[in-house]
């Protein structure tokens, strides 16, 4: 297929566009490079030769994302580009929701106006707030109440594609939509040709990975307090490759008309000390860490009831273990000290 990727020089956009091009797809990218790194495209570039188009766009240029979506001939658009810090989110809500509310919305003017009609957006678990621990695992019908806004940028989004699917079904205009909720994503590609380099790094598992490294001193448990078995917070780690797969199985099983949702969790939580002693036992280093207070925003325990989207899709993680995510984590850390930045 010709294929959009919004987002593809980010961390999940990356990969989902390297899996994309192996499976001999046409790929162009979107990316503004405000979070995207120029390394991600030149490395997509080298693997996907003639197939690989990189258009460094801001989502809010709506004649220009139609214009791409016309000249390229793209059937479907997998749309990842967000500001995705949730402590950032609550410090800039108008920057937030110009970026993820406004820009999903010019892009869906673009794809309308263009007549493409078959949409993959990447949604999170952040929408459902804190849930109720009787909710716990998530599953899709979970009442959605965010408590940051960026998840309420995200939700509305959600929100908006169903009202674009309801006006669709009444025109017959050909429209349909998959929103899938993501939970902790971790890992790098197998081969570590591209990989995780947020800056800022907020994320546990690279923070634990950069103390293993010697770029941090010391990283911080943030919370010891919360009602939770070892009183650090509960995720659900899920890797970066079964996420994407989620997406290939997600845009076989689009149908116009319809608006889906499907989790993507493993569907098993672990604490913040078990990622870090996952970390410990995977690089053979010390990493030291300090007990800190709660980092506001955090819920106490996230992880979804993945039984929806292995029955519909038949997903079924290949990654299984938080060892084998944090291995493949640290296989891209290992050999990219400086993520992006050095040499590769
Ligand atoms: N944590 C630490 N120390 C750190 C960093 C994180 O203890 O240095 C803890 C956090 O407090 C949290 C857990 O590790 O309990 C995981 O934190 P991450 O920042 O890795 O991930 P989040 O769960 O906060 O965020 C993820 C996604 C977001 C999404 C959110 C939904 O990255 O995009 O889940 O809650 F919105």
């Amino acid at each position: 297929m010709r294929l959009l990727v919004t987002g593809g020089a980010g961390y999940i956009g990356s990969h989902a566009v390297l899996r994309l091009l192996e499976d001999g797809h046409e790929v162009t990218v979107v990316d503004s490079l405000v979070r995207g790194h120029q390394g991600a495209l030149d490395t997509l570039a080298r693997i996907g030769g003639g197939r690989f188009r990189a258009e460094i766009a801001d989502l809010s240029d709506t004649e220009r994302l139609e214009s791409i979506l016309r000249s390229r001939g793209v059937e479907a658009v997998l749309h990842f580009a967000a500001l995705a810090y949730v402590g950032e989110s609550v410090e800039q809500p108008l920057r937030y929701h110009s970026v993820n509310a406004c820009g999903s919305l010019s892009l869906l003017r673009a794809m309308t106006a263009a007549g493409v009609g078959r949409l993959v957006f990447s949604s999170t678990c952040a929408t459902y707030g804190e849930p109720a621990a009787d909710r716990v695992p998530i599953r899709e019908d979970c009442p959605q109440q965010p408590i940051n806004p960026y998840g309420r940028s995200k939700l509305y989004v959600e929100q908006v594609l169903r009202d674009r699917v309801d006006a669709a079904q009444r025109s017959g205009e050909p429209f349909g939509f998959v929103a899938l909720r993501y939970f902790n994503v971790a890992g790098a590609d197998r081969e570590a040709r591209i990989g995780e380099d947020h800056r800022p790094e907020t994320h546990l598992v690279p923070i634990c990975l950069e103390v293993a490294q010697g770029k941090r001193p010391r990283m911080s448990i943030l919370g010891t307090d919360y009602p939770t078995p070892d009183g650090t917070c509960v995720r659900d780690y899920v890797h970066v490759e079964d996420l994407i797969e989620a997406h290939v199985l997600a845009l076989g099983a689009l149908a116009m008309g319809e608006g889906r949702a499907w989790n993507v969790g493993i569907g098993r939580g672990h604490s913040v000390r078990e990622v870090l002693e996952s970390c410990r036992r995977v690089t053979g280093r010390k990493i030291e860490a300090v007990e800190a207070p709660r980092r506001p925003g955090d819920p106490p325990t996230l992880y979804a009831d993945a039984g929806r989207i292995r029955s519909d899709l038949g997903w079924k993680p290949r990654f299984d273990t938080l060892d084998a995510i944090v291995e493949s984590a640290w296989r891209w850390h290992d050999s990219h000290p400086d993520g992006y930045g050095s040499a590769s």
